[in-house]
């Protein structure tokens, strides 16, 4: 990345301590770095640390003698191709959406017209609160991105939204956007994945051997190519490694539809590899079930089906992709799926396959398209075939 130049702005918060890290991401990939810093970040991190890992002078002070003629703020906010701010307290977001230039970095906040990129850190309730989240409305209004936060431990001992993103996912994101590596940079994704439960009493539900190693394996390469991905799950022990992806946790299958509908319309790709329970009983007893006679029945009642309703609401440019797992007459009964639910691919598992579908790391796919394409895939390893169907996805979002 020789001739990329970014600035890091770093703010008063204990997570000034990761930006350390960020700068070192940077260089170590071949970015110029120059860092502007508030009085308050200097608390944190030192001058020779910060001057150390960039390899260039802090910008800290304003009013600092120059021999320069240029004015400083105005001839780093040119130099710089982005503008990272990481951490960003809520005083610095609170001053940049109202226009407030009274040091170093948010002078040069004002004066740069090149991409900033913000990673608020701070506490819960801070990041909470009303008039913050105005002003975080304000900078996307403006067109600054937001990265994070995380929720998690916070240092001042609660637990919740407001952790600033970890420093290789900002450096993954600004990368991104600076090289457009990844061919799906710019996109959204959404995935399902996993069984549903659906309850019968308080303590047993009616579930599915899926484990949701599809699906994340799917959220996984997607976000290695560059997607915002929403991981939307139900109960499974996987845990999900990149940070690009928000996970969603639901148990039963009308509550993986409310998710998915929530976000459904902002999205650019809808993958939808969980196996959705197709019926659920239509009451849940309020007690455990006594086993006080011989037999038990259970009245089902039909699911909501997820893939069907995004069908019938699918807009202009978004892809639906939806799969099916078959016992018989597979091709058929898939590509009946995919016209019936308005699908533009249809990913078939066959449970012939050995090694195949539920409960394996490995999978053989076909995939066939509304065109009547198809694609079959060998067995493999399911992060390979999740690459696969993403290659398909992206040859035809290109089209
Ligand atoms: N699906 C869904 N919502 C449901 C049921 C299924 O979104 N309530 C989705 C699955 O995630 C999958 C596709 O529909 O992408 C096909 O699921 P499958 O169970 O194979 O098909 P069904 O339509 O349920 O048909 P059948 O069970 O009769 O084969």
């Amino acid at each position: 990345m020789s001739g990329k130049h970014i600035v890091i702005g770093i703010t008063g918060g204990i997570a000034a301590y990761k930006s350390l890290f960020l700068i070192r991401l940077f260089k170590s990939s071949g970015y110029e770095v120059k860092v502007a810093a508030t009085r308050h970040a200097l608390e944190f991190v030192t001058q020779l640390t910060i001057e150390t890992l960039s390899q260039n002078r802090l910008y800290a002070d304003m009013f600092e003698p120059t021999l320069h003629r240029d004015v400083q703020h105005i001839s780093l906010a040119d130099w710089a191709d982005c503008v990272v701010v990481a951490p960003a307290t809520a005083n610095i977001i609170g001053k940049f959406a109202h226009g407030i230039a009274d040091d170093a970095l948010s002078t040069l906040l004002l004066a740069t017209r090149k991409p900033i990129f913000i990673a608020p850190a701070m506490n819960d309730k801070m990041f909470g609160e009303p008039t913050v989240q105005h002003n975080i409305e304000l900078l996307q209004q403006k067109g600054c991105r937001i990265i994070g936060p995380q929720s998690g431990f916070l240092a001042c001992g609660s637990t919740g939204a407001g952790r600033m993103e970890e420093p290789g996912q900002i450096f993954r994101v600004v990368h991104q956007h600076l090289t457009g590596a990844g061919r799906l940079a710019g996109k959204r994704v959404m995935i399902t994945a996993g069984p549903t439960y659906e309850p019968i009493d308080p303590v047993r539900f009616i579930g599915n051997h899926s484990s949701g190693l599809m699906g994340f394996c799917l959220a996984e390469a997607a976000a290695a190519e560059g997607a915002e991905v929403t991981l939307i799950t139900g109960p499974t022990h996987l845990s999900c490694q990149h940070p690009a992806v928000c996970r969603v946790d639901v148990t039963t299958a009308e509550q993986m539809f409310q998710e998915c509908m929530a976000i459904a319309e902002q999205q650019d790709i809808m993958i939808l590899s969980a196996a959705v329970a197709d019926f659920t009983p239509a009451q849940v007893a309020p007690e455990k079930i006594k086993k006080v006679s011989d037999s038990l029945d259970l009245h089902l009642v039909k699911t909501r089906d997820i893939l069907a309703t995004l069908g019938s609401r699918k807009r202009e440019g978004q892809l639906l992709i939806g799969f099916a797992l078959e016992t018989e007459h597979e091709i058929e009964n898939a590509t009946r799926k995919l016209h019936t639910k308005n699908a533009d691919v249809i990913v078939l598992n066959s449970l012939r396959d050995k090694g195949a579908g539920f409960g394996t790391a490995t999978n053989k796919v076909m995939m066939i398209t509304k065109e009547g394409k198809t694609f079959e895939s060998e067995l493999k390893d399911k992060h390979a075939i999740a690459n696969d169907i993403l290659d398909v996805a992206c040859t035809i979002i290109k089209q």
